[in-house]
């Protein structure tokens, strides 16, 4: 089953690691043309590839860097936003500066709606925009707080811009656990060793990522793709 977007342009935010990267794999084994936006350095990557360095967080920056991929590459096929990061994990909110809760909610919620309205413009007409979300949306670790609320706004702007940009499809993908450098760092790499809960790769993402931005998933709009190997789905009853 091929995407049908070998020669589409796509552009992905947090391209330069973990599911940005695989994404970028991913979508460049299907033939595509590739625009890779992040503030950290991006490795070089064989095919047709455009790297740009931009914060998600700066409109001016952003926009620049999408007319860069655009100007190269032509309209925006796919748009799969990637660019997180986890902000205090284990503290308490009430410890958390509120410099901190500002950070996440700017590169997370923000990020992903200056991405969007940056990429506006130009989107072609049967254009897909894929969200990284997280299953933090819906079920929650204690001390992570401002994560979790960043993420359960990423699936309700998911929804509303998929009743507002017509012809365009919008969706995001929660995962549980990926096995990325933001995990090891925030889990650290003993709890990857013999890990006791189900980890996916960001490879795995990427293929579900691949799905909701290819015209494969054309009745798809305006979901969250909650990938957690079932377990949100368990009842309360210990059966
Ligand atoms: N790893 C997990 O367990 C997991 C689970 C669910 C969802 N997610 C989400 O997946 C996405 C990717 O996470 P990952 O695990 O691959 O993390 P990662 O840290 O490996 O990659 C994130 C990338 O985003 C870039 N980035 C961060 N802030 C940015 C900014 N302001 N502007 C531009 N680029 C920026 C980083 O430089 C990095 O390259 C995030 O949105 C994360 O919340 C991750």
């Amino acid at each position: 089953m091929r995407s049908q977007l070998g020669g589409r342009t796509v552009v992905i935010t947090g391209a330069a690691s973990g599911i940005g990267l695989a994404c970028a794999h991913a979508f460049l084994a299907e033939g595509a043309r590739v625009g890779l936006v992040d503030r950290a350095p991006i490795p070089h990557l064989d095919g047709d590839v455009v790297a740009v360095r931009a914060d998600v967080t700066d409109e001016r920056e952003l926009g620049a860097a999408l007319g860069t991929v655009v100007q190269r590459f032509g309209r925006l096929a796919a748009v799969v936003g990637c660019a997180g990061i986890s902000g205090p994990v284990g503290t308490p909110l009430a410890q958390t500066p509120a410099a901190e809760i500002a950070e996440v909610l700017a590169v997370n919620v923000t990020g992903q709606l200056l991405l969007v309205k940056q990429a506006q413009p130009y989107l072609a007409d049967d254009a897909s925009i894929v969200l990284l979300g997280s299953d933090s949306a819906f079920t929650a670790a204690p001390g992570m707080v401002p994560y979790c609320a960043s993420k359960g706004a990423v699936v309700a702007l998911t929804r509303a811009l998929a009743v507002e940009l017509p012809g365009t499809r919008v969706n995001c993908v929660c995962p549980s656990v990926v096995d990325t450098p933001m995990a090891r760092a925030d889990l650290g790499d003993l709890a990857f060793a013999a890990p006791a809960f189900p980890v996916q790769s960001a490879e795995d993402v990427a293929r579900q990522v691949l799905y909701l931005a290819s015209p494969l998933s054309r009745p798809v709009n305006g979901q969250a793709l909650l990938a957690d190997f079932g377990l949100s789905s368990r009842s309360a009853f210990p059966a």
